[in-house]
């Protein structure tokens, strides 16, 4: 793990990351993603459940293949899921793409009580704070990521094509950024902060 380990401090990173949305082209290794799963993993969790799996994509063709299940689902939407489209033409291009599934959460066709929706909100805050870690240590080595949802445009055929019992919730792309963007905007805290 050490061997990644740069002296950058947490809230270097955290200013530091970036959502990237072009990589070069270049092979990311088994350990490098491996030790970005280690520190993914170090989350808090609610109730200490670790709900997060993940289906990590390194094979150009198998990668090829779920771009194309996700092609099938963003054509349902005929043109009105644009940004969509995008991150697609992103993920065929990243390296590498973490698809990270919870065994927690409800399938999102379902129904849900109340208590089903608590459960829920505290396993995806808790997927959160493990995908936020995950961008965080990969800015730490200097990969660039993507954290994705426009997956769920194309849930119906993503979930056929992986097959699992936990839910997809989300998908991360990295790899070496080629690309440099400046911090985009943030509210001004005194938008959105009440002091009581
Ligand atoms: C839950 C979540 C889902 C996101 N989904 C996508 C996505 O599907 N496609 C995409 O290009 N960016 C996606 N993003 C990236 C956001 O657009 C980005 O974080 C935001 O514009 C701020 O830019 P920054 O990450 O560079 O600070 C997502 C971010 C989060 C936290």
């Amino acid at each position: 793990m050490d061997r990644f380990q740069k002296e950058i401090t947490v809230s270097k990173a955290i200013l530091e990351r970036r959502s990237i949305r072009r990589f070069k082209p270049d092979r990311l290794t088994k350990e490098q993603i491996t030790y970005l799963l280690n520190l993914a993993c170090a989350a808090p969790s609610a109730k200490n459940s670790q709900p997060w799996r993940f289906v990590v994509v390194m094979d150009e063709q198998e990668r090829e293949r779920i771009c194309d299940a996700m092609e099938q689902g963003l054509k349902r939407f005929d043109g009105r899921v644009g940004s969509a489209w995008h991150s697609l033409s992103i993920m065929r291009q990243a390296p590498v793409n973490i698809f990270i599934f919870a065994s927690g959460i409800r399938d999102i066709r379902l129904e849900r009580t109340i208590l089903d929706t608590v459960n829920d909100m505290a396993c995806a805050q808790s997927i959160g704070a493990c995908i936020e870690n995950m961008l965080l240590a990969a800015t730490g080595i200097g990969l660039g990521s993507l954290w994705i949802c426009d997956i769920f445009y194309a849930y119906e055929e993503l979930m056929q094509y992986f097959g699992k019992d936990e839910t997809l919730v989300a998908a991360v792309s990295l790899g070496i950024p080629d690309e440099a963007p400046g911090m985009r905007p943030r509210k001004p805290l005194e938008e959105i902060v009440e002091w009581r």
